[in-house]
């Protein structure tokens, strides 16, 4: 298997962007990733995404995508696995180029959730969940994550505000991203009377609705010299790719408040990259909702169960902290296109690890974690990224 490679890097800013579509968003993350690849042509495009079919009515994505994008001839596939989709897509990317398939490849997200009305995008969301078991019962995604976050408060005697610092951390960093969807800093008051969607989920701790595109170009790392010359900021190599799941509905798991698959997927990682989580410089989790964030940490090995919301208390996840965590805002702040997301941790990691952060750079990073969930916890990708 081949050694793979990150040799360019694009993203949309994150947003309600009314004014364009699908294509159009997706076109300027993959145009901006082939500029600074300095490709004009590649052998394939993977594509994360999640609602086209279900919101825009339009399936068959990847070649939409790759046909606005002058990218004809080529090999192109939407990969789906809810809000997973971004990095399941780098997967397959991944894969390929390690494989010796294809040598160019470019992987992008994309999701546009903000073009229908509310109700809708919810009941797209949903069918991340289980359609006969949870969703058919109205259970929202919002809903799902509040009844766990309501089962960890009352399992491990944890109080409403120990959630804050995840949200006001996440904000902290969004201020300094230009391509964030909210820029403003939070205060612990500005949690605390936030309005509540789903008890005891209010907005500040969930990700919003929001469009959004990033991609980034694939090639053997024996093949980086090639492509990286003269002005170049150089590459970041992929030093793990692992994925697992878990139960599809909540209820099927013998335990609702541990996330086995991001557990076995940051396992394997470790084991691939050769690192302990000690290692690492940062981690990007997905952050969708605040419990989420507990949830990772814990199962990921840097806190014990029910003390993930610890790390956030102690200003642990801060750009320099311990472990930095959503260091350009995570899914709370720069925003959460479902599909894309998992490629915008990706694009970030890769800021981070060139040195390219700007304010919110974590001295010295060498070594990033990103992790993307699809569902309630059920299919978790995890990647390690090295410079
Ligand atoms: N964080 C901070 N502010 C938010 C926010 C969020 N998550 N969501 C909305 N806002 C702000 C808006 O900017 C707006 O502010 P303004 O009045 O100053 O312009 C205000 O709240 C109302 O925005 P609106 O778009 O009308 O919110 P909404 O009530 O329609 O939606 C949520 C809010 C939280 C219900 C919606 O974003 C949501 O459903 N999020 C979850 C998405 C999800 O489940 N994703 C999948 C997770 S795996």
């Amino acid at each position: 298997m081949r050694s793979v490679s990150i040799i360019g890097i694009g993203q949309s800013p994150v947003g309600e962007l009314w004014d364009r579509s699908a294509r159009e968003i997706a076109y300027t993350a993959i145009s901006a990733a082939m500029a600074d690849a300095g490709i004009d042509r590649a052998d394939a495009l993977f594509l994360g995404n999640m609602l086209s079919g279900n919101l825009l009515d339009q399936e068959h994505m990847a070649t939409l995508v790759a046909d606005t994008c002058g990218l004809h001839g080529i090999e192109a596939a939407k990969v789906e696995a809810a809000c997973a989709s971004g990095a399941a897509a780098l997967r397959v990317g991944a894969m390929a180029v390690a494989s010796g398939f294809h040598d160019v490849v470019i992987v992008a997200g994309v999701e546009k959730m903000t073009d229908t009305v509310g109700k809708d995008t919810t009941a797209g969301l949903a069918t991340a969940a289980d359609a006969e078991y949870e969703a058919l019962h109205g259970v929202s995604f919002v809903a799902l994550n509040a009844l766990i976050m309501q089962r960890y408060m009352y399992e491990f005697d944890v109080p409403l505000d120990a959630f804050a610092g995840f949200s006001i951390n996440a904000h902290r960093n969004g201020a300094n991203n230009p391509n964030a969807m909210f820029r403003e800093a939070i205060t612990l008051q500005d949690y605390l009377k936030a309005p509540v969607v789903a008890t005891p989920i209010s907005i500040m701790d969930s990700s919003p609705v929001c469009d959004g595109a990033a991609a980034v170009v694939l090639v053997p790392t024996e093949r980086v010299k090639e492509f990286t010359t003269g002005h170049h900021w150089g590459s970041v190599q992929i030093l793990a790719s692992a994925s697992a799941n878990d139960t599809l509905a909540v209820h099927d798991r013998r335990d609702p408040l541990y996330l086995e698959a991001a557990a076995i997927s940051s396992q394997k990682a470790y084991r691939q990259a050769g690192i302990t989580p000690q290692e690492l410089d940062l981690f990007e989790v997905h952050d969708a909702f605040t419990i989420m964030a507990a949830l990772s940490l814990e199962a990921c090995g840097f806190a014990g169960r029910g003390e993930g919301w610890r790390l956030a208390q102690e200003e642990a996840i801060g750009i320099d902290g311990q472990i930095p965590i959503s260091t350009m805002g995570g899914l709370k702040s720069r925003g959460h296109p479902v599909g894309a997301t998992g490629i915008y941790q990706i694009v970030e990691l890769v800021l981070q690890l060139s040195g390219r952060a700007g304010a919110n750079q974590v001295k010295n990073a060498r070594l990033g974690m990103a992790q993307n969930i699809g569902g309630s916890g059920a299919t978790i990708v995890t990647h390690i990224l090295g410079s």
